[in-house]
């Protein structure tokens, strides 16, 4: 077996270009242009969620939804040492040497546990400057033998870190159902066992950031996602015609609504388009998703339809919405 070419390695060599498998045709690149117009994703304080601020809570999270299907929040209860504990054996999992890593990697997306490169190599005409490690977090007694090892922490901390995010995103999900006028379980409900995975992205230094992506524009397919992102610009989220970059908020953590929730909701809340872009600097980001189990059948909430209000989408089932997904490479929004 050949050795992976990670993006990592590639960039550490001092090359002044990147290599043509990355270069992508002028009318697919990104416009890097500067933004002017000083637009951004609504930033959501959670601090009294619990209290007396829930219903100013619930109204600007159902309008973000609503509007955008992307907000920031802040104040929102994950312990900012756990934050930082995942970002240390973030850095130090990808800083080991390639032999360390070499056990995860696989160029087959559908493996729950791996380090890969790009996004889906092996059906893309053109590859993303991303490398990226994957991990299941359900069943957990099951899985977490999956977990790298190495940094000897690493299982603890990322054990911690998504059981913060397994609570929170509980608790959009509870948020959620409630701005829809529906009972607060009825996410939990219907998402089953939820499908909970985590994601570390490395975006090392681009020489020529205007060629490529780091990921190219896409919706994510399932639940929620809740992203943590370092301090270098590069999300951005499709809003009203134009691409709208995220604005780092330190410890802040940026939430996403997928596929099967613009399905549930009937089209009432969003999922949006979004992209990352590279830079000369190192990037990282570490999104958590949180998804319904794969058996579940994907059809907005009945209690929301009427004759006024058609279904807007037909059903399917979320394992072969997935099988899509992974089935192609990386090219804008799928049809639900
Ligand atoms: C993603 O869409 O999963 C990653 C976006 C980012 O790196 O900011
Ligand atoms: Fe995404």
């Amino acid at each position: 077996n050949a050795k992976p070419q990670l993006v990592k390695d590639l960039a550490s060599q001092d090359i002044t270009c990147i290599p043509d498998s990355f270069i992508l045709p002028e009318h697919e690149r990104p416009c890097t242009a500067i933004q002017t117009e000083e637009v951004q994703i609504p930033v959501i304080d959670l601090a009294d969620f619990h209290g007396e601020g829930r219903s100013k809570a619930l109204k600007e999270i159902t309008e973000a939804c609503e509007d955008w299907g992307f907000f920031q929040v802040i104040n929102h209860g994950v312990d900012i040492s756990t934050i930082q504990n995942m970002w240390a054996v973030a850095r130090e999992f990808f800083d080991m040497p390639l032999e360390d890593k070499l056990k995860y990697y696989t160029d087959d997306v559908t493996k729950p546990t791996r380090l890969g490169t790009s996004y889906n190599p092996t059906k893309e005409s053109k590859l993303h400057w991303r490398d990226y490690f994957h991990q299941i977090c359900n069943p957990l007694p099951d899985v977490i033998e999956t977990w790298p090892d190495k940094p000897a922490s690493y299982r603890e901390v990322a054990l911690e870190y998504t059981q913060a995010l397994k609570s929170l995103a509980e608790q959009l999900f509870a948020a959620l159902a409630e701005s829809l006028g529906l009972h607060s379980t009825i996410f939990k409900e219907v998402f089953k066992a939820p499908d909970q995975h985590l994601m570390l992205n490395l975006y090392p230094p681009c020489p020529t950031p205007e060629l490529t992506f780091g990921l190219a524009s896409h919706s994510d397919p399932g639940g929620v996602t809740i992203l943590l992102q370092d301090e270098v610009e590069g999300l951005q989220v499709f809003h009203k015609g134009d691409w709208i970059t995220v604005k780092p908020i330190t410890n802040a953590l940026v939430i996403n609504l997928g596929d099967a929730v613009q399905v549930f909701s009937n089209g009432r809340f969003k999922s949006v388009n979004h992209r990352a872009l590279v830079n000369v600097n190192l990037r990282m980001s570490i999104p958590y998703f949180f998804d319904p189990a794969k058996d579940v059948t994907l059809a907005p909430f009945k209690s929301l339809l009427d004759e006024n209000h058609p279904p807007l989408y037909r059903e399917i089932v979320f394992k072969d919405h997935l099988l899509g997904f992974a089935s192609k490479s990386l090219v804008g929004k799928f049809a639900v």
